[in-house]
């Protein structure tokens, strides 16, 4: 049957605007990077945006790598897109990514203009686009000069096979010394994409200044710290959770004791303000009006459903501020 998207979509989302550009992004974005390689079920895959979808999730995250295997997720959504999303392609924000290991040989990793040109070349039959709207570099890349990164981003927009760029997991300083050069080259960057959450706090140490200084955007990754920040490890470890299933990225390792102890205490806050540990987390972020959207990954529609309920309450008092802070430190 064909996709028929739910007539009061845009109802109970919340759009902001990415820095000083012309794009809203909706308050929460869907993140390919698990839960859409070949490895994983393609019909949970497909619901998993159309919930997002119908919820008003507008952004769809992706990189040349995601999957298992690398390339599988772009390859699953292109699919996706042909059965589903076609007509809808003008409502959706779709962004891919280049910068970490891709393909055997020097040309497919880090960033010369040879492996970011033609890695979107691949993401884009992968994906049967004919652009994206976003282009990430994916990381920063000690050896090749920034402004060669620059200008193949640059190109790339030129070209017309992505609307805006990005930058993610660039340090204040480089990103400050990227931002320059591609405002000079004159495709300012719309977008900065960094790992940010209650547990993960770096970008508080002048990026997210930066950012509203420069009018870039901000699209925290790993909200939930992969699934830590929800109350689903409190009681041991769930079956069909990341930390059983997948191992690679979050595995037992990461459950420390102390971790575990800081969890308990944040679920403790989070039942006082009337809240899961889960919507607090993303509550704590889109508190934050420099933060545009917050990049989630889920497993299971009913995650996406029940994330977007944290938009109910994303005021926090002072005192909550200060808890925070001291049980995470
Ligand atoms: N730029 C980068 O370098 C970079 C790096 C990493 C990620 N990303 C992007 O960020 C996206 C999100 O990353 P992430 O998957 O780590 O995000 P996350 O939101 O921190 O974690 C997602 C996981 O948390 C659990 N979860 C989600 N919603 C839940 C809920 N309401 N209640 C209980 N558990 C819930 C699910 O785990 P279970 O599987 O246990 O159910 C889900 O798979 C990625 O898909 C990718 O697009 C970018």
């Amino acid at each position: 049957m064909t996709y028929q998207a739910s007539n009061t979509r845009y109802q109970g989302m919340e759009y902001r605007r990415c820095g000083n550009s012309g794009i809203k992004l909706s308050a929460f974005s869907i993140g390919l990077w698990h839960n859409f390689g070949y490895v994983n079920n393609f019909e949970n895959s497909r619901n998993l945006l159309k919930t997002a979808f119908d919820n008003g999730i507008t952004h769809f995250d992706l990189a040349n790598n995601y999957g298992p295997p690398y390339g599988s997720a772009e390859a699953n959504f292109g699919r996706i897109l042909d059965l589903d999303f076609r007509s809808y392609r003008d409502e959706l924000i779709i962004s891919t990514k280049a910068g970490y290991d891709m393909w055997e040989g020097p040309y497919g990793n880090w960033g010369s203009k040879k492996y970011l040109v033609s890695s979107l070349d691949q993401s884009l039959k992968r994906m049967k686009l004919d652009y994206v709207d976003i282009f990430y570099h994916h990381r920063p890349d000690p050896e090749t000069p920034l402004e060669e990164t620059m200008a193949a981003l640059d190109l790339i927009v030129r070209q017309g096979k992505a609307l805006y760029i990005g930058l993610s997991n660039y340090q204040v300083a480089e990103a400050e010394q990227a931002f320059n050069i591609l405002k000079r080259l004159g495709t300012p960057c719309l977008i900065h994409q960094p790992k940010y959450s209650m547990f993960e706090r770096w970008v508080e140490g002048g990026l997210l200044d930066l950012l509203e200084r420069e009018g870039v955007g901000c699209i925290p990754f790993s909200p939930l710290a992969q699934g830590l920040l929800t109350d689903k490890y409190l009681h041991g470890i769930p079956e069909d959770s990341r930390v059983a299933t997948s191992g690679k990225f979050l595995n037992e390792s990461h459950l420390t004791p102390d971790k575990l102890e800081k969890v308990v205490k944040l679920n403790d806050l989070a039942q006082q303000r009337g809240q899961k540990l889960a919507h607090m987390a993303l509550a704590w972020l889109l508190r934050d009006k420099r933060v545009t959207s917050v990049l989630i990954g889920s497993s299971k529609p009913e995650q996406i459903v029940d994330s977007i309920a944290a938009l109910q309450n994303t005021s926090f008092s002072e005192e909550e501020l200060t808890k925070i802070n001291a049980i995470v430190s």
